[in-house]
């Protein structure tokens, strides 16, 4: 089923789109993934640990467009894409295809205007498309902004994983693990 796009008024009056990515916006996706971990901390990946991986997410761009199994949003802002936010399913067996793993990230400059709840709500909407009515996501344990618009979109934590993290300086984070109940 198709995704449709949507236009939204954030709280500073500045109008954002959000719909899904193409195979045209494989580069500039590239270059958000490449760009996102030297601004934002809490993603996985941290600086440097991009190339084979970002090659292989925008091929899935162009090749999930269309997918039964995964959703890829774009958030766009006076034309330029400024975050992007994934749902994909767990897996093919049929006792967990009804469960999806939830990713976002969003550049800070777009930050605090409502923006990734818009997002968020989005990919919520489109979950029902893929027959996927539970999304789950981790979030390390520090990242309260995050965890503050999950609980606002009704996520509910079901555990802390302990040290799930470590970073190169060696700390480690706990990792919280919420889910949403469609
Ligand atoms: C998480 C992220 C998408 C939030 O985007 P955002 O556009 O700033 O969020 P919004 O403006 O829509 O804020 C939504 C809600 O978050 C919550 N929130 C915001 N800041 C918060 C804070 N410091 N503490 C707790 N909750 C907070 C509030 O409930 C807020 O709703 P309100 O403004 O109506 O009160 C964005 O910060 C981001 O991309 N971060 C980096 C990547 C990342 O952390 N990804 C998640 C990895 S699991």
């Amino acid at each position: 089923m198709e995704i449709k796009e949507k236009n939204v008024t954030l709280k500073n009056g500045k109008a954002a789109l959000i719909r899904p990515l193409m195979m045209e916006d494989a580069p500039t996706a590239l270059a958000l993934l490449q760009q996102a971990p030297a601004e934002l901390p809490y993603l996985l990946r941290e600086p440097g640990e991009m190339k084979e991986d970002s090659v292989h997410e925008v091929h899935m761009i162009g090749e999930h467009s269309d997918s039964p199994n995964h959703i890829q949003l774009g958030a766009f802002l006076d034309g330029e894409l400024v975050g992007m936010v994934t749902l994909e399913r767990m897996g093919e067996y049929r006792k967990i295809r009804h469960r999806g793993k939830f990713s976002i990230l969003l550049k800070k400059a777009a930050w605090g205007v409502g923006l990734g709840k818009s997002m968020m709500s989005a990919i919520i909407e489109a979950a029902p498309t893929i027959e996927i009515d539970q999304i789950e996501l981790r979030c390390m344990s520090s990242n309260q902004r995050a965890i503050g618009l999950y609980e606002k979109m009704g996520f509910r934590t079901w555990g802390i994983l302990p040290r799930a993290n470590r970073r190169t300086n060696g700390c480690t984070e706990d990792e919280t693990c919420m889910v949403l109940a469609l």
